[in-house]
């Protein structure tokens, strides 16, 4: 199987025995304690899983800085984006303490995990803002992503952490939320070889489906992992239940059976376009992935990014043998008037714009808003029922 990024296997920061966990908690209770910002608590969920393999807790300014230059931590390892902790306030604590991290999207704000501190450092506004630029392509404060991170605060607090539970994403998403320990286990349990990984964070259209289709195809695969980013979002995206639940009645209704793993990520949604496809691909090779779909305009936002720069960050920011995931590389995929068929366009030659059915967001919001239901080119009627559910459902509440 595919190796774990980094070493030859997982490192998940969740401590598995309950015994051990009672403890900490216990332990926790006494200890000075830090409210987190909804980021953290998510890269903390993520270090839990094993995703971040092999990171061991929170990334330092010289990992920060080095990460946001070159794709690699201090001493080396690559990673595409700060795994960190920043806060307003870090007066309550010193360096070499032990300190309960406390859960903000969680009533009551529960200790989620126990941190030892290694530092704590000021980050100048000037640095934070440096960082954005590198991670995000721009300092617009318009972009949701660059305004979330330097909204954070301006204390770096690094140290490797214990990861105590997975926040709300295992009972708000019990069906869907798993760890990278899990997935990785339940593809080695199904004896799939080769398998490729989809990112979503909507719900899933005729391009999207299309697109699957086509890469287990061309790829031969034994099957696919469509992975949905179960974390915060910007205004306007599809809610992970919602967007869940048109996801399976598509797969039910039109992939073979036993050649689809439905499962879900605790992370907020970043829009850092190329950066965040590269942090996708490696999260993936930890789950047990050998391929990695990126298509158009890959975890983008706004026109912030070229439709095809999570595609060619790999050829220009990823080294050799950085990672082992291979990248299956989509061009723009749309239902084809003439074929009456989801095609890439690059596969379409002779094919001018209006041969394409082609809707945006925006367009398709707008339409669910007015009660109209997406075209069956665009959308299957099952996943269009969904989603018209949903709008009227949200209009109900305005009403
Ligand atoms: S993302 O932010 O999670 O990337 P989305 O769920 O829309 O957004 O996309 C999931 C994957 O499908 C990404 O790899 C994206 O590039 C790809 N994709 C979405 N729509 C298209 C399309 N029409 N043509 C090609 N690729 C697409």
């Amino acid at each position: 199987m595919i190796k774990p990024h980094g070493c030859d296997t997982l490192k998940p920061l969740f401590i598995d025995d309950e015994s051990q966990r009672n403890a900490l908690l216990d332990e926790a209770a006494a200890l000075p304690s830090l409210l987190l910002t909804s980021a953290a608590a998510a890269n903390a969920v993520m270090l839990g899983g094993g995703y971040f393999t092999p990171l061991e807790g929170f990334m330092n300014l010289a990992d920060m800085q080095s990460v946001a230059d070159s794709l690699t931590t201090a001493n080396g390892t690559f990673f595409p984006v700060p795994v960190v902790n920043l806060t307003k306030d870090a007066s309550g604590f010193n360096e070499g303490d032990r300190i309960a991290l406390k859960d903000p999207n969680v009533e009551g704000n529960p200790v989620i995990a126990i941190q030892t501190v290694a530092r704590i450092e000021e980050v100048s506004d000037e640095t934070l803002t440096s960082v954005a630029e590198a991670i995000f392509g721009t300092t617009d404060k318009a972009h949701p992503g660059v305004s979330t991170f330097l909204s954070h605060g301006n204390f770096l607090v690094s140290g490797p952490i214990q990861v105590l539970n997975f926040s709300y994403f295992e009972t708000d998403f019990s069906d869907t939320f798993r760890t990278a320990v899990q997935i990785r286990n339940e593809i080695a349990e199904r004896g799939w070889e080769k398998v490729v990984a989809f990112q979503t964070r909507n719900p899933m259209h005729r391009a999207h489906e299309e697109l699957c289709r086509m890469a287990m195809n061309d790829l031969e695969t034994d099957g696919i992992l469509i992975h949905m980013l179960l974390g915060k979002l910007k205004k306007g995206d599809i809610p992970a239940e919602v967007r869940d639940d048109a996801i399976r009645k598509m797969v039910d209704a039109y992939f073979p059976e036993n050649t689809v793993m439905i499962t879900g990520y605790g992370f907020d949604m970043l829009y850092a376009g190329p950066r965040e496809a590269v942090l996708h691909a490696l999260f993936r090779q930890n789950c047990g992935c050998t391929h990695f779909i990126v298509g158009r305009d890959h975890a983008g936002v706004g026109d912030y990014y070229g439709a095809f720069d999570a595609q060619t960050i790999f050829d220009e920011k990823v080294p050799a043998g950085a990672l082992e995931i291979e990248i299956y590389k989509a061009d723009h995929t749309a239902y084809s008037k003439k074929l009456n068929k989801v095609v890439m366009m690059r596969d379409a030659p002779d094919h001018t714009k209006d041969d394409f059915i082609l809707l945006s967001g925006t367009k398709v919001r707008e339409m669910l808003g007015n009660g109209i239901a997406p075209p069956p080119e665009f959308s299957r009627p099952e996943v269009a029922q969904v989603l018209m559910d949903y709008y009227q459902s949200l209009e109900a509440e305005t009403a």
